[in-house]
């Protein structure tokens, strides 16, 4: 029986990439829909690019939702420095003809999880935490429905990206981000620690391109795109498949190891808002909400990528 999942996304060249290796593998993935927040470029563009990729994937039978349009408290905060101005940058890919669905993301994700029998939905956030904190504030009664969340955000050992102490997608909606992480449901992060060990080398990149596809092109396109700015800041070799780590996870978690400790999330101080406190050495008594994921199998994990992104 493949596991149901909604993907919760804001894409982001990455996002896009961790959608299409979800969306290669329905024998063990079956994605019930995908709701876009407002996160790497505005809402407006994630919704389209969520559904650029779902028509990349010859896939216009999943729906697509939009969410919320700015976090709990704050103004949005983007990355286009990033991921460029449309979100997407690097393929040309045609505009969607797919609509997206007239219900709210929120209502999606409270209505699929009242809907289906508990414990067998599995939320995999991608983006900023806006979207599944509104649903689990507005409708208490579905956390305890949630199988497990899997998400992208945060870092210990490799603090910031966007300010020197927090990750982009817990910086942009730090409440939301805390609203999840003191939720009480079964939690697995990946932090940049370890987003940053799923680098496209050369040869990788060469391997997504030489499938010959218009999706392995494309992938290949994102990432040549997206790399530029790792490469700058930080001297690495390519660019790092943050969000892929999410579905790459549910496929093979044995590519994956981390520790399940108490990860805190800073909401009031100006210097530190949004840093993901993780109490890796297990120095205080605070009880464990997360398995925090430090090391992958790199080579296992891009020829995993490759593989199922050929069948698309
Ligand atoms: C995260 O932020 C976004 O730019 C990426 O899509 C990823 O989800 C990495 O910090
Ligand atoms: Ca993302």
């Amino acid at each position: 029986m493949p596991r149901n999942i909604i993907i919760d996304t804001d894409p982001g060249q990455d996002d896009a990439v961790a959608i299409l290796l979800a969306l290669a593998s329905p024998d063990e993935i079956e994605v019930l829909g995908i709701t876009a927040v407002a996160g790497n470029v505005p809402l407006p563009l994630t919704a389209k690019n969520a559904r650029i990729v779902c028509e990349l994937a010859g896939r216009t039978d999943v729906p697509v939702f939009a969410g919320c349009e700015a976090p709990i408290a704050r103004k949005l905060v983007t990355a286009e420095h990033v991921h460029g101005r449309t979100g997407l940058d690097g393929p040309d890919l045609p505009d969607p003809t797919m609509s997206l669905q007239d219900t709210h993301a929120v209502d999606f994700i409270i209505d699929t999880l009242r809907a289906q029998p508990p414990g067998t939905v599995t939320l995999c956030p991608l983006g900023p935490l806006t979207n599944i904190a509104t649903a689990f504030t507005r409708a208490p009664d579905i956390v305890s429905r949630v199988q497990e969340i899997v998400l992208m955000g945060g870092a210990y050992f490799e603090v910031g990206n966007i300010t020197p102490a927090a990750e982009f997608n817990i910086y942009v909606d730090p409440e939301a981000a805390d609203i999840v992480f003191g939720s009480g449901a079964p939690l697995v992060v990946m932090p940049l620690d370890v987003t940053h060990k799923a680098l496209v080398t050369k040869a990788r990149n060469d391997a997504f391109r030489a499938l010959g596809t218009p999706v392995g092109i494309a992938v290949a396109q994102m990432t040549d795109f997206f790399e530029r700015f790792d490469k700058e800041k930080y001297g690495s070799e390519g660019a790092p498949l943050h969000d892929p780590c999410v579905t790459a996870y549910l496929l093979r978690p044995d590519l994956f190891s981390g520790r399940h400790i108490n990860v805190e999330i800073e909401t009031t101080s100006d210097l530190t808002l949004g840093m993901t406190v993780a109490d890796w050495w297990r120095v205080t008594d605070r009880a464990p909400n997360a398995l925090f994921i430090g090391q992958l199998d790199a080579q296992g994990f891009f020829d995993l990528l490759t593989e199922r992104l050929a069948r698309l």
